[in-house]
């Protein structure tokens, strides 16, 4: 409902809009790369089984994650408006309306976690601008790293850094900042991730890398966990269901089509986890390193590789722009989620909007922060604060959105509507996707939900 500006009012400013179709690509490719294609990807592809989990994963963004994509673009671009407004307007009557607010309130929660870890890329990327971390001893990689983590002030310095360039994109707008940023960041990432892959591959010794991420572990196919973490990092990696997409989508005008965006940016943001893995991989076993898991990979046994490299302090430093760039692209993408639903909600400007949602997820990423030092003895199965949180949303919150977001656009909206919103027309692809969002995804999430959870 748009009201008559009154007289004495100036008429409300136009919403905002990408200026091109290949700028919403970009944006959205900006989201979806991100700290989840070069830091999670790795670590979740060597603890699953390498090849084998490749091979789940491509079947969980092909079956899930492109039908999702596309119907969360649809939703997103028919009501021009923020998620909130979105499954409100879809669904006025189901209760999966409420699922809106539980994107809000999930991409909050993400960006405060996300923040901490883009900030340590922030503390790196300074150290090797510097000059300060190399040449190093490879011993003193793992202590610098524990050293940076478990300080009580030091870690939030640099996230609060980060929330600060974040808040500062995202209050010049749609076109002024996240248009803006993404046309600037993604060719770069784009090339430098492509040359730290081929100076990677071209070591002596890299090919074992090579087989640990593309030869499969076939055992690794019977274990019901691989299935659930292919599909975490699917929704993490293509920044699905924190309502991104709709938002996003929000911006697009009626005369761009969806299913070739939707394609464009699946494929962008696979190869980009591949390209990254090929990169990361390789130097580790050329350098007689183990893959390390979790944090450590990129933090530690990284720095530890460059500091033996030829040519090792551009190589680090190319990586950690590379992380730190990434991250800001999608961490952009998370605080616009929330910001455009402030906006509406609150009726607040945009650059109030951004600085209140700004302070509270810096706010609520200090626990994350601290739970790697003083906090350090708050533990729930063995995982600290950050990675409790990134386990729920990943593995919970994401998926249950998700089969929210499928059941709205494959049941709610009537069959004519949603295939017309999506530009597909009817014939194999449209029941095809209509299929997938009402049947195999819910039923897929639910089944392996229950499995991991150990109730079937
Ligand atoms: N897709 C981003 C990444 O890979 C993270 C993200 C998740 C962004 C959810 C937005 C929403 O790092």
């Amino acid at each position: 409902m748009t009201a008559q500006p009154s007289p004495s009012q100036p008429p409300a400013a136009p919403r905002e809009q990408w200026s091109t179709k290949t700028a919403f690509i970009l944006a959205t490719l900006g989201s979806a790369v991100g700290l989840g294609n070069i830091w999670r990807f790795s670590y979740v592809a060597g603890d699953n089984g390498g090849g084998a989990f490749l091979l789940v994963y491509l079947g969980a963004v092909l079956l899930l994650g492109l039908p999702l994509l596309l119907a969360e673009f649809s939703l997103g671009r028919s009501c021009q408006g923020d998620v909130g407004h979105a499954f409100r307007r879809a669904a006025p009557r189901s209760p999966l309306r409420h699922f809106g607010m539980l994107a809000v309130l999930g991409s909050t929660l993400i960006l405060s976690y996300y923040s901490v870890i883009a900030g340590w890329t922030l503390s790196y990327l300074t150290d090797y601008l510097l000059g300060l971390l190399l040449p190093q001893q490879s011993g003193d990689h793992g202590k610098r790293f524990q050293n940076l983590i478990a300080d009580p002030v030091e870690p939030l310095f640099w996230h609060f850094l980060f929330m600060a360039i974040t808040v500062w994109v995202v209050m010049a707008g749609v076109r002024g900042g996240l248009e803006r940023l993404s046309r600037l960041v993604m060719p770069l990432l784009g090339v430098t991730v492509v040359g730290l892959a081929i100076y990677a591959m071209s070591l002596p010794g890299s090919a074992a890398g090579v087989a640990f991420l593309l030869s499969p572990d076939w055992s690794a196919l019977s274990d019901p966990a691989v299935y659930l973490a292919a599909l975490g990092q699917a929704f993490f990696s293509l920044s699905l269901a924190m309502g991104v997409l709709v938002t996003y989508g929000g911006y697009l005008g009626r005369e761009h089509r969806l299913p070739s965006a939707a394609g464009a940016v699946a494929t962008g943001d696979v190869l980009f986890a591949i390209i990254a893995g090929l990169a990361i991989f390789p130097a580790v076993f050329a350098f007689g390193m183990a893959p390390a898991q979790g944090p450590v990979l990129a933090f530690v046994v990284l720095p530890q590789v460059f500091s033996t490299m030829p040519g090792g302090s551009g190589v680090a430093l190319a990586f950690f722009f590379l992380l730190a760039a990434a991250a800001l692209t999608s961490a952009v993408s998370l605080l616009e989620v929330p910001v455009a639903w402030a906006m509406r909600v609150l009726a607040l400007s945009r650059r109030q909007a951004t600085l209140l949602l700004g302070a509270t997820v810096f706010l609520l990423g200090v626990p994350s922060s601290l739970g790697f030092g003083p906090w350090e003895s708050v533990q729930l199965a063995g995982r600290g604060i950050l990675d409790t949180i990134d386990h729920a949303v990943s593995n919970f919150l994401l998926p249950v959105a998700g089969s929210g977001l499928a059941l709205l656009v494959g049941w709610v909206w009537s069959e004519r509507e949603a295939i017309a919103e999506a530009d597909l027309v009817e014939g194999f692809w449209a029941r095809l996707w209509l299929i997938l969002l009402r049947y195999i995804i819910p039923c897929a999430i639910l089944l392996i939900l229950l499995r991991s959870l150990g109730l079937l």
